[in-house]
């Protein structure tokens, strides 16, 4: 597990897996209030833990934002709330009913296109992202004030990408979403269609290089 700061607050926590050539992120944004975007894997989350601590400098972690329940993006919640009792989870209202399953227990706040969350320097707006592998209700995330939108399994790439970024442009970044992530083409127009009305300035993907979106 390595840490790498991507920009101004936002920390990037890896796990690289070398026969795969892909790696696994979760990101730290260390605003205030701070939010972490995916839970990552039991293993993951514990290996991250202490550095989290010392981004956050005493102060707690308030938000972790789950796109769907999958062991990389909620399988540490667990070692989270154990850590931060007071944490809330962020997920879509399917994502919530199967928190339990998890093993979570802690507070919850259910999120989507019509649920934004403002709270000080957070902004959060949250997309429908029919995800892959469930094939139902997750999301994805863009925190509007630095412009760092959280990608799940969207924009993914193989590599070994940790710390590293690449420059794109959002719209073509939202014209790849391809039929293996979003199968559902009505579905997947929609999402491409709410994606183009926001303008991130960078894509934080849950696996493979972060994109420094040109004209952002
Ligand atoms: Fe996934
Ligand atoms: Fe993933």
């Amino acid at each position: 597990m390595s840490m790498s700061l991507i920009c101004e607050n936002l920390y990037q926590f890896t796990t690289y897996v070398p026969p795969m050539d892909f790696t696994l992120h979760q990101y730290l944004l260390a605003a205030e209030p701070a939010v972490l975007f995916a839970a990552g894997t039991v293993p993951q989350a514990r290996a991250a833990l202490p550095q989290m601590r010392e981004v956050l400098n005493g102060r707690p972690l308030k938000y972790v934002f789950v796109s769907h329940m999958e062991s990389d993006e909620s399988g540490g919640l667990p070692v989270l709330l154990e850590a931060w009792p007071e944490l809330t989870v962020l997920c879509s209202a399917l994502g919530a009913r199967e928190l339990p399953g998890w093993g979570y227990e802690g507070q919850v706040r259910v999120s989507g296109p019509d649920a934004p969350l403002q709270d000080g320097a957070l902004s959060l707006r949250f997309f429908d992202y029919p995800s892959e592998v469930h094939l139902q209700d997750g999301l994805v995330c863009l925190e509007g004030r630095s412009g760092i939108f959280y990608s799940a399994d969207l924009m993914l790439r193989f590599g070994n990408a940790g710390g590293k970024v690449i420059e794109g442009s959002w719209q073509d970044e939202v014209a790849g979403i391809s039929p293996e992530r979003v199968p559902n083409e009505a579905r997947r127009q929609k999402l491409q269609e709410a994606l183009l009305s926001a303008s991130p300035k960078l894509i934080a993907p849950g696996h493979g290089f972060c994109v420094r979106l040109h004209g952002a």
